[in-house]
């Protein structure tokens, strides 16, 4: 299509309506061309501009209703994609997110020839919120959420997501013929044991677009919204060249059992998030890989249980985990237990979950800190820091904290009291009968 000469609209007079309005159209062209060739945000910005008011001044200089009506409809797409323009201009667009703007882009641009007198303001706006609200699902690619590795024990539940997720994204050819990849997952464990650390892990590892998505990201309190919302999502998600990850964090309260007290709306949000889930089996080329996870997988919709395809138990950290964990929190603090006082805190700790062992080690590592308040006697260390000490160590000297140099003050090392006395506020928060429902749901699940 011949691009117009945006500058020259003056004799908008001396031309026909259909020429006007499809100067209007070439004015758009020019622009989406230029955003799948530019990155250069400020020459299109000012071409936006420029289209802007050009369109605009053929919109005033028209008679005819219809075609002005149409022009006013083309400037709404403008804004839209000004919207989007103005997202990426905060940065957080990705390269991989820019394919997905244009082809929203393409999507509205179609959508303006083919109905733009029909497109009211407001419809067009929730549809840019819409796109932007799922575009902001997506994790960054440089995410830093660390890689599978990092976490502690679960050697089975991150074999089996390298199984079905990473493997047929490195190695395609394997899963042509019988084995096909699986494309619905579903991680469930008690509270705290690393379910979401392992997704934001995957998707640090897969880097491919990766959807995070929560309850509250999806349900809005406007009638309607939410199920579009929910399909824009999966539209997205399957727009995506190669493989793409949904996670639904916290997937029970989404999908509860369906009861009679049940209000419309969440009935149709059910609905539409199994039809989506089901299209996704359907189509059986598809990427879009959905990964679920909750800590309540019996208060799950069975119909929603039976598209998970796994179904896989993120247990409490057994005992070689619990040391991982407590030690990863001291990379920087130093740790001194001995190999009995770790047996001992081993334990103690049996039946913590990872977050219960973290908060447990960052409370025990208070402790030092604490003390250098009201510490008296300080000694030199070997690489000249200054440390507490007894009042009887050899070359001991007596100040208050305040009187030291501020980047020399060390704190002792962590140690076992530190922990017992951080056991006293930091108890397990997962009761044993939580751990129990697992085991059992775990059974029930494998024998279905
Ligand atoms: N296996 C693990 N290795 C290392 N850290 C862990 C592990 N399990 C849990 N943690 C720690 O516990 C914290 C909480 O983990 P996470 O939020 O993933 O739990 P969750 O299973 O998603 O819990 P919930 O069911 O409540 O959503 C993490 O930030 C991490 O510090
Ligand atoms: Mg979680």
């Amino acid at each position: 299509m011949k691009c117009p000469d945006v500058s020259s609209s003056s004799d908008t007079g001396s031309r026909s309506d259909l020429q006007l309005y499809q100067e209007a159209l070439s004015c758009m062209d020019l622009i989406a061309s230029k955003l799948e060739k530019d990155v250069d945000l400020p020459m299109i910005d000012q071409l936006y501009e420029r289209c802007n008011s050009t369109i605009e001044e053929l919109r005033t200089a028209q008679p005819n209703p219809h075609i002005s009506a149409s022009l006013e409809s083309l400037l709404e797409t403008l804004s839209f994609q000004q919207s989007l323009l103005d997202s990426r201009r905060r940065g957080y667009v990705t390269e991989r997110r820019r394919t997905v703007s244009e082809g929203c882009f393409n999507r509205g641009m179609c959508k303006a020839r083919n109905c733009s007198m029909r497109r009211n303001s407001e419809r067009l706006e929730r549809e840019a919120d819409r796109f932007l609200e799922v575009e902001d699902m997506l994790m960054p690619l440089s995410a830093e959420g660390g890689s599978l590795e990092d976490i502690a024990g679960l050697h089975e539940v991150k074999q089996i997501l390298r199984e079905a997720v990473v493997m047929p994204l490195q190695y395609p050819q394997l899963f042509q013929d019988g084995a096909k990849p699986w494309t619905r997952l579903l991680l469930y464990g008690p509270p705290g044991t690393g379910k979401t650390v392992l997704a934001r892990a995957l998707a640090s590892e897969l880097q491919c677009p990766f959807y995070c998505v929560s309850s509250a990201n999806l349900l809005s309190s406007w009638v309607g919204e939410s199920e579009k919302l929910i399909r824009e999502l999966f539209h997205q998600a399957q727009s995506q060249s190669g493989q793409c990850v949904v996670f639904i964090d916290e997937i029970d309260s989404l999908c509860r059992i369906r009861s009679q007290m049940e209000d419309e709306h969440s009935r149709r949000v059910k609905t539409e998030l199994l039809r989506q889930m089901e299209d996704i089996k359907r189509k059986g080329e598809s990427s879009v890989f959905v990964l679920g996870a909750t800590n309540c997988p019996w208060d799950l919709d069975p119909a929603f249980l039976r598209r998970f395809q796994r179904r896989v138990l993120v247990p409490l950290p057994d005992r070689e985990s619990r040391r991982a964990i407590i030690s990863s929190q001291f990379k920087t603090t130093p740790l001194e237990l001995s190999d009995p006082e770790w047996t001992s805190l081993l334990d103690t700790t049996e039946g913590f979950s990872g977050a219960d062992l973290t908060h447990l080690a960052v409370a025990a590592a208070f402790f030092p800190i604490r003390e250098l308040q009201t510490c008296r006697f300080w000694r030199f260390t070997h690489d000249n820091k200054i440390t507490p000490c007894s009042s009887d160590t050899l070359g001991s000297m007596q100040y208050p904290l305040s009187k030291l140099p501020a980047d020399k003050v060390i704190a002792r090392k962590v140690e076992l009291k530190d922990f017992i006395s951080a056991l006293q506020t930091t108890p397990p928060t997962v009761s044993p009968k939580v751990v129990q429902q697992h085991y059992e749901f775990s059974t029930a699940s494998s024998h279905s």
